[in-house]
């Protein structure tokens, strides 16, 4: 998709953080954008943001509350956007998400719930109610695409997130399989995997709803100010959304944050060495793990001697906070 002036965008997590650098980019460039989040007093305020961004009218911009893993509050969203914009978007982006962390056999059905269900359920929930809507309306008529935020954490899974990883990793194959069949219809997708953002996704747990708050890890104020210590020195919304635009309007499946290339590619090169490495023998593999921490000896050693700073290890608790990604503290049949 190369031409944006005039089309329709619905960014889903819309109202926050890369969601809603996402609509203010699409509106300056000329698009009339629809938002989804289940907070109205974000909503209220990204509407301001969004206007002030783009320059654009109010007009073009729609803000809906909506829980995107409802589907019948889904369908009434995009019911909406028809009548308000009088058509389905020519560019849907799904974003909104929310994290959890803790040893993954801590976790409970709510923190699957939750976490799965705004994660995935919400993209399956949105491409099964714009895509048929997107198809009939534009297929050899208009350039459409279909976009989603993931996460590195779909490549490299961790012990501390497994609801997320696992969530986010179904969403990279489901949007491969969108990919793959979208082409004969003149359209594309895009699957967005940043590292880190400067966003609100530290606060989640503020609004994890009633009925899903049974959660076996531990979370508290001080576990929300770590995390958000985290994301503050994360990617800029905006930034992130030019990265995703390039994408496509190259037609690339896959867009990857890369604030350090030594970094992210090195991270899911290891990732990607574990999985064909398992077809080695030990002896094998023996000889590339030695090769690794080789290279990454004379890396720090030529660091040290250029004067420049070591890569941080884990991320620093601030003063008054405390670390993210422990267990409930009543759980004492987990190894700490
Ligand atoms: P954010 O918290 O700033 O924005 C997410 C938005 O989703 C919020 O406005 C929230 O109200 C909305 N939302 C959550 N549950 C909802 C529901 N059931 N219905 C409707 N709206 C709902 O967070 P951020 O970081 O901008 O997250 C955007 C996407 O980026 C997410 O999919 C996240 O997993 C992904 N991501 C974030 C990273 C980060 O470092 N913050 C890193 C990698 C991926």
């Amino acid at each position: 998709m190369k031409n944006f002036a005039g089309k329709i965008c619905f960014v889903s997590g819309g109202a926050s953080g890369a969601g809603l650098g996402q609509a203010k980019l699409f509106a300056k460039h000329g698009m009339k954008v629809a938002i989804g989040d289940v907070r109205q007093d974000a909503l209220d305020n990204a509407v301001k943001e969004i206007v002030a961004y783009a320059g654009c009218p109010e007009s073009d911009v729609l803000a809906i509350k909506v829980d995107l893993t409802d589907r019948a509050d889904y369908t009434a969203c995009a019911d909406k956007i028809e009548e308000t914009f009088g058509g389905p978007p020519h560019l849907l982006i799904q974003t909104a998400g929310v994290n959890s962390f803790g040893p993954v056999e801590a976790s409970t059905f709510d923190d699957f719930d939750w976490v799965v269900g705004v994660c995935f359920d919400h993209v399956v929930n949105g491409l099964l109610i714009f895509v048929p809507r997107m198809i009939k309306a534009y297929a050899g008529k208009e350039e459409f695409h279909v976009a989603t935020t993931s996460s590195g954490g779909g490549f490299m899974a961790g012990s501390g997130c497994g609801p997320y990883s696992a969530a986010k990793a179904a969403v990279n194959n489901l949007m491969y399989s969108y990919a793959e069949t979208l082409v004969k219809y003149g359209a594309g997708a895009t699957v967005l995997c940043p590292a880190n953002i400067n966003s609100n996704i530290g606060n989640a747990e503020k609004y994890r709803p009633e009925h899903l708050r049974n959660t076996g890890y531990h979370v508290s104020e001080g576990t929300m100010m770590h995390l958000r210590s985290v994301h503050a020195t994360g990617q800029d919304p905006i930034e992130l959304a030019e990265i995703l635009k390039e994408a496509i309007e190259n037609g690339r499946i896959i867009a990857l944050q890369d604030p350090n290339p030594a970094n992210w590619k090195g991270q899911l090169r290891s990732y990607n060495e574990t999985i064909e490495n398992y077809t080695l023998t030990e002896a094998e593999r023996e000889v590339i793990q030695a090769e690794k921490m080789k290279a990454m000896r004379e890396m720090m050693e030529k660091m040290k001697a250029e004067g420049k700073e070591m890569p941080q290890m884990g991320w620093a608790v601030p003063e008054g906070a405390e670390a993210f990604g422990q267990a409930r503290k009543d759980l004492d049949w987990i190894k700490r």
